[in-house]
């Protein structure tokens, strides 16, 4: 195996290398400061929302993570020019709003499914708007019939090719009363983007409200649009002919945080997120108190330590906004292997999201997934169709072991098991992390990481 130097291992962590590989040296406590910027689940949508303007947005706070470098390739690809004139800014003209080709499309995509969102925005600009093949992390189905009926109801014609869909709207959107038959973030978007601009008023029922849906909507505002959110998950949008350019810092990636977070217990270790908040993260900071960990509020982040005894069980139903969120399970579950008790987690969003634990339980770990979920114990949520829960009984020392990384918040909690755990471990595909953690090679370096990147193949 080559060993890469240092600066194209950090590099190689900032664009996302999908063949990257990790040597970890474990057992070791995390310790240290580290600082999240913009959300990644925020800043790509705002990046989006730029293209309903008539003049230039500024968006601030802009993680280095290859997700925005892909929505930047196919945002590029519509013509729209982007600068960053200081790190951590992008600078988005629509003036010159063109179609692009399928294939270009394809090209710059590559697994995002950020695509879906620029229906809305190039309906309004060119009457028309080309989507590829959906890709995404493989933790479920991940349809998108919410997406398509939401802009079937608000006027435009979708008609599938083999390779995508062809969306017309030749003469606009129209506002419509839409009721999504679950809170998809990714669909309560869509209506936002695409009936912001549409003629009348479009009223949506059941909407995620999760904040980075609400700093969207700050967006739009500052943009010239008329949102309201109203009790009970329903959201009105006034449709406005024109929209400017936005000038916005985006809100803390809170998902982030909660996996650094996660580490610090973990690893028996004590990390500052600068950046972190405390009211997005309520729940979250709920759930790490039952465990045992500790927490302190500052100023300017929040610091998350090991509490130096025993962690205690819990049980916990992911679940939309203000529920504890899906993308947290993943970490928590590795500090929950070093708990003393039986915990559950119930995964109640996606179908398909405890492939990571295999690695775990070769890591050492105990975790048992009932691909039906348990309908036994006490619910919070109603029980979805489709579901999964995982026992895990600690505390279970884990040890190095190979492992590949399945998906990003599934990478992560590897990456968290592999530093907890005594010996060494390899951990391949680990460039897919980089595609919503901003650098973190230089964070665990930062934090005491022991690790070095070595090729994959020779
Ligand atoms: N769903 C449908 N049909 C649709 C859309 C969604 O059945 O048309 C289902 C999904 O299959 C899933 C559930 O609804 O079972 C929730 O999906 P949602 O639309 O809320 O998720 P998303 O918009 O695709 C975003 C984040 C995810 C995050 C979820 C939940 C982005 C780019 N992705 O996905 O983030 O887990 O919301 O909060 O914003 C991640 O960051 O790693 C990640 C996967």
């Amino acid at each position: 195996m080559n060993s890469l130097t240092k600066d194209s291992l950090m590099s190689a962590a900032r664009v996302g290398l999908g063949g990257d590989t990790l040597r970890i040296h474990g057992g070791k406590p995390l310790t240290g400061r580290i600082e999240v910027r913009g959300a990644k689940n925020l800043v790509t949508k705002a990046m989006v929302a730029a293209l309903l303007g008539d003049s230039p947005s500024t968006l601030k706070g802009v993680p280095e993570i290859s997700d925005v470098h892909v929505v930047r390739g196919l945002l590029e690809a519509h013509g729209v020019v982007i600068d960053s004139p200081e790190p951590g800014v992008l600078t988005l003209d629509p003036s010159n709003v063109v179609s692009a080709h399928f294939a270009e499309i394809n090209a710059h995509a590559g697994s995002s499914r950020i695509p879906i969102l620029f229906c809305g925005p190039l309906l309004h600009q060119l009457g028309e708007a080309f989507i590829p093949d959906l890709g995404g992390c493989k933790i479920g189905d991940r349809p998108i019939d919410f997406h398509l009926d939401a802009l079937r109801a608000l006027g435009a014609n979708v008609k599938k090719l083999d390779d995508g869909i062809h969306l017309t709207a030749p003469d606009g959107l129209t506002g419509a009363h839409i009721e999504l038959p679950f809170p998809s973030v990714g669909a309560t978007e869509q209506v936002l983007l695409s009936a912001v601009r549409a003629r009348g008023t479009t009223e949506l029922k059941n909407a995620a409200i999760e904040p980075e849906i609400m700093d969207l909507i700050a967006i739009l505002q500052k943009m010239g649009a008329i949102i309201s959110v109203e009790p009970n998950r329903v959201i009105v949008i006034e449709g406005v002919e024109k929209l400017r350019g936005y000038l916005h810092t985006a809100i803390f990636d809170r998902n982030e945080a909660a996996s650094w977070a996660a580490a610090a217990l973990a690893t028996r270790g004590d990390i500052t997120v600068g950046g972190a908040e405390q009211q997005e993260l309520m729940t979250f900071l709920n759930v790490y108190r039952k465990v045992g960990g500790e927490f302190e509020v500052l100023e300017d982040g929040i610091r998350f330590w090991h509490p130096g005894c025993a962690l205690k069980p819990v049980q916990v139903e992911t679940d939309v906004h203000p529920g504890f969120m899906t993308d947290w399970q993943q970490p928590m579950v590795v500090a929950l292997t070093q708990a003393d008790g039986v915990s559950v987690v119930h995964e109640t969003v996606y179908e398909n999201r405890f492939g990571f634990t295999e690695a775990l339980n070769e890591m050492g770990a105990d975790i048992v997934v009932h691909k039906d979920g348990i309908a036994s114990i006490t619910r919070r949520v109603p029980r979805r169709k489709l579901e999964q829960a995982a026992v895990i009984t600690g505390p279970t020392p884990l040890h190095g072991a190979d492992v590949r990384v399945p998906d990003l918040r599934g990478g992560f909690s590897h990456l968290i098991a592999a530093l907890a755990a005594s010996g060494t471990s390899t951990i391949s595909n680990v460039g897919i992390i980089a595609r919503g953690y901003e650098l973190f090679l230089d964070k665990l370096q930062q934090l005491g990481a022991e690790f070095e990147v070595v090729a994959t193949e020779a």
